[in-house]
């Protein structure tokens, strides 16, 4: 069924595990990642970027996900992803969404704290749970440029989940979207250290391109949901550009999009289990 993100995530944190959420561009990948959450028994989170919307409209992704959420013996969750402005994120609950992020992060931290304070007045009326993000995540997500070194400040995080209500909290400690030039440098004490003081749940961003041993004491040491984008876009590509290169007469998109869907489907259930998520549902 479809849910909000709220027992999901509170379960998570109480049980030690992280809930996978992944990123999903068009029919073929929602119904991958929900196949591999229902053969692994995995809570899960699926989720669009505003570009992404803009590409689908968040109606036909709610549709989408809905549909196949319904089928569901999980519970399967549609989030919105670094929701740009309190618009957006109002347009995403409006459409059926069970769970917005508003991201703040570009902003000081006294206008990151208004900003998402004005969503989660909205969204907690209508029942849905909000994520925020405070310190920068280094590398492009979607048609944000962050700069790099911005990792979060455990104090300042505590202040600002208790000024604004929000039901989880992004973090960053040396994490990047996209994958990483060089070995990435995390600051994984960090998430003891804001753990300690935050009572939230705690989201990890950027995760293609960390190791499992990285995801892993990550969420050992408090993230409850790790974000996972690149690299699925990556496996779907590469799955079609193979399939074309071996049989170059293909021309049904049927067949691409079974392809892509398999190495999807395979990564997401890899990456579940990484989490810790499987078995969970
Ligand atoms: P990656 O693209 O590095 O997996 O980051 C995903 C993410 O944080 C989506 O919000
Ligand atoms: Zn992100
Ligand atoms: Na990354």
């Amino acid at each position: 069924p479809l849910v909000t993100s709220e027992k999901m995530l509170t379960d998570a944190r109480e049980g030690g595990y992280a809930v996978g959420a992944f990123n999903v561009e068009n029919m073929e990948m929602v119904k991958a990642v929900i196949a591999a959450a229902e053969e692994v028994k995995a809570p899960v989170m699926l989720q669009t970027t505003p570009s992404t919307v803009k590409y689908g409209t968040l109606e036909t992704y709610f549709a989408m996900v809905s549909a196949e959420a319904k089928k569901a013996s999980v519970p399967v969750c549609l989030h919105l992803d670094h929701g740009s402005s309190f618009e957006l994120a109002v347009q995403a609950i409006k459409a059926g969404y069970t769970s917005v992020m508003i991201d703040g992060s570009h902003e000081d931290f006294e206008h990151n704290v208004e900003l998402t304070k004005k969503v989660v007045d909205v969204a907690k009326a209508c029942g849905i749970p909000v994520e925020a993000e405070l310190g920068k995540v280094g590398g492009k997500e979607d048609d944000l440029e962050a700069e790099e070194d911005g990792n979060t400040d455990p104090q300042e995080a505590k202040e600002f989940v208790d000024r604004t209500g929000v039901s989880s909290l992004a973090i960053a400690i040396g994490t990047a979207h996209g994958f990483y030039a060089g070995t990435p440098v995390l600051d994984k004490e960090r998430v003891s250290e804001v753990k300690e003081l935050v009572s939230v749940p705690l989201v990890l961003h950027g995760a293609s391109g960390l190791s499992d041993e990285d995801v892993k004491e990550c969420v050992r040491r408090g993230m409850c949901k790790v974000n996972f984008a690149t690299e699925l876009r990556v496996a779907y590509t590469e799955a079609g550009k193979k399939l074309l290169q071996e049989k170059p007469e293909t021309f049904d998109p049927k067949k691409l999009g079974i392809a892509g869907m398999e190495a999807v489907k395979e990564l997401v259930k890899e990456r579940m289990c990484v989490c810790g998520c499987n078995g969970k549902a």
